[in-house]
């Protein structure tokens, strides 16, 4: 099937019903079990490929995916995950190292083409990496969606030693990890209690 992603649609053509919604956005919750179901590459591919037409700053696109298979590697991931976090990583059907690529400036001119000069913004590294964390942060929230809306779970972890996971996982590379998530179909025992939210009139103010 070919797909026109050229020609502008309005917003309300693709108007979720309810039932889409709660897929998205109710139901799902952040698993911390697993089942025994593999999650494959093929599935990882077609996350990724709704996930990358969602926005981000100058186009930037800086979120990179490492899937750690081997067990080699998964044993090594494990060292740097805080300990609460460990035993999920060991039963995780498939762990991701979600990160940043700070060197997103290279790929501009063909994801940015009609400001050649979008490249030359970036040369100052801090900034740069600043900008690549922050874009591939905000990629990560629709990386998430995509997961849910693949008809998986996510279990997205902050709690391990970037510093140390980079310098082992990522070492040579112009990534920065951001966060490791654990993907497939949550197992029993899969949740903690619900969380409460924040009511909308607390979270949102109109001046
Ligand atoms: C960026 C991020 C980092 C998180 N880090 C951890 C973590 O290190 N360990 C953990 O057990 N849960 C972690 N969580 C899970 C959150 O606590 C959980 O998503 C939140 O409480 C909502 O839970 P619910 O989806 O079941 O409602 C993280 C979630 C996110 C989005």
């Amino acid at each position: 099937m070919t797909v026109d992603l050229q020609t502008p649609r309005p917003a309300t053509a693709a108007r979720l019903d309810d039932g889409a919604l709660d897929t998205l956005f109710r139901h799902p919750r952040t698993a911390r079990g697993w089942a025994d179901a593999p999650v494959d590459d093929d599935v990882l591919a077609r996350v990724y490929d709704l996930v990358r037409w969602s926005p981000t700053a100058t186009n930037a696109s800086p979120l990179r995916l490492l899937a750690v298979r081997s067990p080699e590697a998964r044993a090594r991931l494990v060292t740097h995950m805080d300990e609460g976090n460990r035993e999920r990583v060991r039963t995780a059907p498939l762990t991701l190292v979600v990160a940043a690529d700070t060197d997103f400036h290279e790929t501009l001119p063909r994801t940015f083409p009609h400001f050649p000069g979008a490249k030359d913004v970036f040369a100052d590294e801090t900034g740069r990496e600043a900008a690549a964390r922050f874009n591939a942060t905000l990629q990560i929230g629709y990386f998430l969606l995509g997961v849910r809306a693949a008809g998986l779970a996510a279990g997205p972890m902050t709690g391990f030693d970037a510093a140390a996971l980079d310098a082992d996982l990522l070492a040579g590379t112009s990534l920065k990890s951001l966060v490791v998530v654990n993907i497939g179909k949550p197992g029993e025992n899969a949740w903690f209690d619900r969380l409460p939210r924040l009511d909308v009139d607390e979270a949102v103010r109109t001046l």
